[in-house]
C-alpha cells in the first residue's frame, strides 16, 4: 500500500503498535476528534444554506461575540469527547471554566486532558473563507482518581503530548503530531475517510511570506514595525509577500507548506496580543517545532511559558525558524534602543 492509501484510522493503528505499553488511550482521543472534525465539516460546508450563520447571541468569557458555529463546534467536540468517555478533563476557548469528566466506571481514572479552540477564524464563517479547529493534548498531573484540577490544564506547552488542527478549507484535512512527525490527512468527503496526503510535513528551508494584520500596524511595537519594514524593503530576497487570511489555522497551514512567518503582537491596546496561550499558540507551537518551525512570544519560547491563567493570551511570532529568529532579533533591538 502506498503512502497516500493510507487512510487515518490504518495510520493510527499502526502507530499504536510502535508503542508496546500504551493502553490506547491516546489513539482512542485522537480517532474522536477526527469523528468530530468530519461531524463539524459537514455542518460547516453547509453553512449558507441552512440557519447556522451569524451571531448566536451571547459572548464568550473573553468577551467576544459568539457565532452559531462556535457554539455548535463547541457542542460537538465536548459532546464526542464526553461520549466515549476517554478524557479526564476539557478546556475550551468557549468554557469560561474547565469541564471535569468521570470515565466509564465513573472513577475519573483516564489520562488525558484536552484544551481547545473548537472554531478558529470565526471572523471568516460567514463569507465561505476557510476556518478551523484547534487541539492541545496533556496527560494529567494530579493523581488518576480524583477530579481534575486547574493545575492539570496550566502546564506548559512542552509538556503537550499531541497537538494539532483540523481545517476546513478547499478540502477538509487533519494535521496532527503526537510528538515526532508532523502528518497530515485530507478527507474525502464522498466516503468520509481521511488519507493519508502529506506525510512528515516541513517548513521549507526559507520563506517569504508574512502575516500579520497590518490594520494595527500604528500600535504595534518598534520591533514588528521594523520587522515589517525589513520584509518590505528591496535587498536580497525581499520584498516578501503578504498574506493573511485572518484564520490562524490557516495562515499557519499554509506558511508550513509554502514557508512564511505569521505574527499576532502585542499591541498599545492589548498588552499580552490577541491569540491565547493555551488553545491556539501551545498547539500550533508543538507542530511548528516538530515541522523544523519554531515559536516565540517575541523574546521567549512559547513551549516554556508556565501558564497562569485557562483564558491567557500571548503574542506570537510562528513559522519558518530563521524567519522567526530575525523577527526576535528586531524585537530586541527596538527594546534596547
Ligand atoms: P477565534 O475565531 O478562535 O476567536 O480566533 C481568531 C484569531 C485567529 O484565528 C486569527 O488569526 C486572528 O484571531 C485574527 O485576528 P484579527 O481579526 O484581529 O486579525
Ligand atoms: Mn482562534
Ligand atoms: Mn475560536
Amino acid at each position: 500500500m502506498t503512502e497516500h492509501n493510507k487512510t487515518l484510522g490504518e495510520f493510527i493503528i499502526n502507530k499504536q503498535a510502535e508503542f508496546k505499553y500504551s493502553s490506547g488511550e491516546l489513539s482512542r482521543l485522537i480517532n474522536s476528534i477526527r469523528l468530530a472534525g468530519k461531524i463539524v465539516n459537514h455542518e460547516v460546508n453547509k453553512a449558507g444554506l441552512v440557519d447556522i450563520l451569524g451571531a448566536a447571541g451571547g459572548e464568550n468569557i473573553q468577551g467576544e461575540t459568539q457565532q452559531k458555529l462556535d457554539v455548535y463546534a463547541n457542542e460537538v467536540f465536548i459532546k464526542t469527547l464526553i461520549n466515549r468517555e476517554i478524557v479526564c478533563g476539557i478546556a475550551s476557548e468557549e468554557e469560561d471554566d474547565f469541564i471535569s469528566i468521570k470515565g466509564g466506571n465513573n472513577k475519573n481514572d483516564n489520562k488525558y486532558v484536552v484544551l481547545m479552540d473548537p472554531l478558529d477564524g470565526s471572523s471568516n464563517i460567514d463569507v465561505n473563507v476557510s476556518v478551523g479547529t484547534i487541539f492541545s493534548i496533556y496527560r494529567r498531573v494530579t493523581p488518576s482518581g480524583t477530579p481534575v484540577t486547574l493545575e492539570d490544564f496550566l502546564q506548559p506547552g512542552n509538556q503537550q503530548v499531541a497537538a494539532g488542527y483540523i481545517v476546513y478549507g478547499t478540502s477538509t484535512m487533519i494535521v496532527y503530531s503526537t510528538g515526532h512527525g508532523v502528518n497530515g490527512f485530507t478527507l474525502n468527503p464522498a466516503i468520509g475517510t481521511y488519507y493519508l496526503s502529506h506525510p512528515n510535513m516541513k517548513f521549507p528551508a526559507s520563506g517569504n511570506i508574512y502575516s500579520v494584520n497590518e490594520g494595527n500596524y500604528i500600535h504595534f511595537p518598534q520591533g514588528v514595525k521594523d520587522y515589517i519594514k525589513y520584509c518590505q524593503s528591496e535587498e536580497e530576497d525581499r520584498p516578501y509577500t503578504s498574506r493573511y487570511i485572518g484564520s490562524l489555522v490557516s495562515d499557519f497551514h499554509r506558511n508550513m507548506i509554502k514557508g512564511g512567518i505569521y505574527i499576532y503582537p502585542n499591541t498599545s491596546k492589548n498588552r499580552d496580543g490577541k491569540l491565547r496561550l493555551l488553545y491556539e499558540c501551545n498547539p500550533m507551537a508543538f507542530l511548528a517545532e516538530r515541522a523544523g518551525g519554531k515559536a516565540s512570544n517575541g523574546f521567549k519560547r512559547i513551549l516554556e511559558i508556565k501558564p497562569t491563567e485557562l483564558h491567557q493570551r500571548v503574542p506570537f511570532f510562528c513559522g519558518n525558524k530563521e524567519m522567526v529568529e530575525k523577527a526576535e532579533e528586531f524585537m530586541k533591538k527596538a527594546e534596547k534602543e
